[in-house]
């Protein structure tokens, strides 16, 4: 649905997006994960057809971008980091307004539609500079919808609300998911990508990595084993980090966490070795890594090479 190739935008000095190639597939939901300024919103706007790229190319439903703009602006839904809304028109207006520029047909239906699944039919007649955070970004997301389109940009939609605002546009985007959608979501919160998404891209100005959530897991990450002792030694650390199927033991505060191969089976050897060497035991548990544990390891490794 989506397919980039060596996508490059350089702004004057700043090389903002270096060469990015990857695809986004038929009713998929991508991640694009970075630090700020790591070219995720740039990249948006290049697929969405708002600026056209420095070098390479890229299709999206079947557009070229930067041959057949309007074409491809109406194609595709964008939810960008700030909503850019017309605060002294009405929900109803601001909506009306972009179901007109995009020719849509049944613009009353459709504004109606949208206004009510996202809870602000009640409210429909108000000004918009009187909304609340997270109902300008409900609508905002309205916006991007009004048109009913198969590929869907989202710049940090979450980004700011709070927790329970957050969890309903979450829940909102896992609907569409479930529609069929294609979907490209920019996030600086991995759980969130890390719940959302199919499959997740790293991107720092290049491609750092694409892969499945888990298998980035996998890839980067053993599971471990956190032990808390009731007082830590140096004695145990040095006794766990003996151990042969031990690879890292890493303290904090009255915590280990031991990287171990096959921990089922070698938890209770670590343990008895602890206790051999005088450790009290308080509690043992199994450590999975984060999302954001691999993001990190992933931009150390970048900074390494
Ligand atoms: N219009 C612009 N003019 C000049 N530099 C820009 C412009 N837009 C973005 N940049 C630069 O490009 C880089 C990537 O920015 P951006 O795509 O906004 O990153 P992100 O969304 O990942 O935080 C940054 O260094 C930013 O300062
Ligand atoms: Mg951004």
């Amino acid at each position: 649905m989506i397919t980039t190739k060596g996508l490059t935008k350089r702004f004057d000095g700043t090389l903002a997006v270096d060469a990015l190639s990857f695809e986004v597939r038929e009713g998929e939901v991508l991640g694009l994960l970075g630090p700020n300024g790591a070219g995720k919103t740039t990249t948006i706007r290049m697929l969405a057809g708002l600026i056209a790229p420095s070098r390479g190319a890229a299709t999206v439903c079947g557009h070229e971008i930067g041959r057949d703009g309007a074409a491809l602006r109406g194609r595709v839904g964008l939810l960008t980091e700030a909503p850019g809304l017309w605060g002294s028109l009405s929900a109803k207006q601001n909506l009306e307004i972009y179901a007109r520029l995009y020719d849509v047909e049944k613009v009353g239906a459709q504004v109606e539609k949208y206004l009510r699944l996202l809870e602000l039919w009640d409210r429909r007649n108000d000004a918009t500079g009187t909304f609340s955070k997270g109902m300008k970004q409900k609508l905002a997301l309205a916006r991007a919808l009004v048109h009913e389109p198969k590929v869907l940009f989202l710049d940090e939609p979450t980004s700011g609300l709070d927790p329970q605002m957050a969890k309903l546009v979450r829940d909102f985007i896992e609907t569409l998911h479930g529609q069929g959608r294609t979907i490209l979501v920019t996030t600086h919160n991995l759980d969130e990508a890390q719940r959302l998404c199919d499959r997740v891209a790293v991107i720092r100005t290049r491609l750092v990595a694409i892969d499945d959530p888990k298998m980035l897991h996998a890839r980067l990450f053993q599971r471990g084993t956190l032990v808390r002792l009731k007082q830590v030694e140096a004695r145990f650390v040095e006794a766990a980090g003996a151990l042969e199927f031990v690879s890292e033991v890493r303290l904090a505060g009255e915590e280990l966490h031991v990287a171990l191969e096959n921990p089922d089976e070698n938890n209770a050897a670590l343990v008895r070795r602890l206790v051999e060497v005088g450790a009290d035991v308080v509690y043992v548990t199994s450590k999975e890594p984060s999302l954001e544990e691999v993001y990190l390891k992933l931009m150390q490794e970048e900074d390494e090479a």
